[in-house]
């Protein structure tokens, strides 16, 4: 681990001066500079220059905050204040930087950003916790840049499986060789894991990404669990040739690969859970050639495995009848399999007591359909996560919108759940 420098301590007023809801928002902007993508659309993947530098400002703001900080073996941007004593276990708080491609400028980065203020805070005011704090701002959640997700925490949760290091990028770039220019060494990306001995637990604020904080007009809530994930890539095979060609000598990808899109659509829908086809490519492409292969994505999501499980059966036999009747040939193959992840009674405690702290009367306890890191480091440590309200329930997408007023009773929340963690007076 590569030490932080130490700073002077700051005073309690330019704490509270870099933690305000204006503060947080303007390194939101601030990071949502180091993009990829042209004309203000953020773009920031995994092991990327953009990577780079927003570890770098991450890493200056966790100094600030009287944090010493370490990039971890897989890329994370980690950061601790000691408590009473050194060396105790900590509490991480912690998100994730990486975005989807034409994000928003909250998901994830608003969680990590969180955690460093009311770490500064904390420190500012001469607090002396029974516990470490930890900010932890994850290299990747989205899983954009290699398809898998949850690279930066499994890595972390130590469940990084090391045959993922032969995924390969869009341009063909292995993930060991992408942490090779990175700087990491591959060998090593075990060093990134953390014993549970070491630690007491895991929040994480988010945006809600949904619409019913909005709906019942409340700032804040309480996650009960977050809905388990997987995904495949599909790949739906016939036989490529000309447009003039009568319909009943074609095999048309296209043709089947929509009856299967419109086919999960429905079937998931009358389950009663969520799947989503968003990406997907089109061989050869163009106008007057029957498409001989299409490839797409499927992102199936439940509040229980077993259930999402059944109805991935179910699909999967509908998809090779549709294929079978067509002639046309598919190939699915699991991308990411991650189950859902109760949040700790204990910890959901805490976040209540913080959100009550801001006087919000009620908090709802949310299904989080979104995956988030928690996921991986649930299975290292209890976990739990404050939602914050969000406009209209948009995510992955650049409307994304939170309020100061809300990004001020959140950061006041997650500042007075570690409190109560503690057993701190507020
Ligand atoms: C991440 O935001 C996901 O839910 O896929
Ligand atoms: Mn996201
Ligand atoms: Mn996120």
């Amino acid at each position: 681990m590569q030490q932080g420098q130490t700073v002077s301590v700051p005073s309690a007023s330019a704490a509270i001066d870099r933690t305000s809801a204006l503060s947080i928002l303007a390194r939101c902007d601030e990071l949502a500079a180091h993009s990829t993508l042209p004309g203000g659309l953020i773009k920031r993947v995994y092991l990327s220059n953009e990577h780079r530098a927003v570890n770098a400002l991450a890493a200056q703001w966790m100094i600030e905050a009287g944090m010493r900080t370490w990039q971890d073996a897989a890329g994370n941007q980690c950061g601790r204040l000691e408590g009473r004593t050194p060396g105790l276990p900590a509490l991480l708080l912690g998100s994730h930087l990486d975005t989807v491609p034409s994000a928003g400028r909250y998901d994830g980065i608003l969680g990590v950003l969180i955690g460093i203020a009311a770490v500064d805070r904390i420190h500012a005011s001469g607090t002396e916790l029974p516990f470490a704090l930890e900010v932890v701002a994850f290299g990747d959640e989205e899983g954009t840049r290699f398809g898998r997700a949850l690279l930066g925490s499994r890595a972390l949760a130590g469940t990084f499986d090391r045959d993922w290091l032969d995924l390969s990028d869009a341009d063909g770039i292995s993930l060991s060789d992408a942490y090779r220019a990175f700087g990491l060494d591959p060998e090593n990306l075990g060093d990134a894991a953390r014993g549970s001995d070491d630690l007491i637990g895991y929040l994480e604020a988010h945006i809600e990404q949904g619409p019913y904080l909005e709906e019942a007009d409340q700032a804040l809530g309480i996650v009960s669990s977050i809905a388990g994930a997987r995904r495949f890539a599909i790949t739906v095979t016939g036989k490529a040739g000309h447009s003039g060609t009568p319909f009943d000598r074609r095999h048309d990808a296209l043709a089947g690969a929509s009856e299967i899109v419109t086919l999960i659509e429905r079937t998931a829908r009358d389950a009663g859970l969520i799947a989503t086809v968003g990406h997907l490519d089109v061989f050869p492409n163009a106008v007057n050639v029957i498409p001989g292969r299409v490839e797409l994505s499927l992102d199936l999501r439940a509040e229980f495995d077993t259930e999402r499980d059944a109805v991935f059966e179910r699909l999967s036999t509908i998809m090779t009848e549709i294929c079978h009747s067509r002639g046309l040939t598919l190939d699915i193959r699991q991308t990411h399999n991650a189950p859902a992840v109760a949040c700790s009674p204990g910890l959901r405690e805490a976040i209540a007591v913080g959100i009550a702290a801001t006087g919000q009367k009620d908090a709802q306890l949310l299904l989080s359909r979104a995956g988030h890191d928690g996921m991986a480091v649930g299975d290292l440590t209890e976990i739990a996560m404050l939602f914050i309200r969000c406009r209209g329930g948009v995510s992955h997408h650049p409307d994304e919108h939170v309020t100061a007023a809300d990004v001020a009773s959140a950061t006041d929340a997650f500042e007075s759940a570690v409190l109560s963690l503690a057993g701190a007076t507020l």
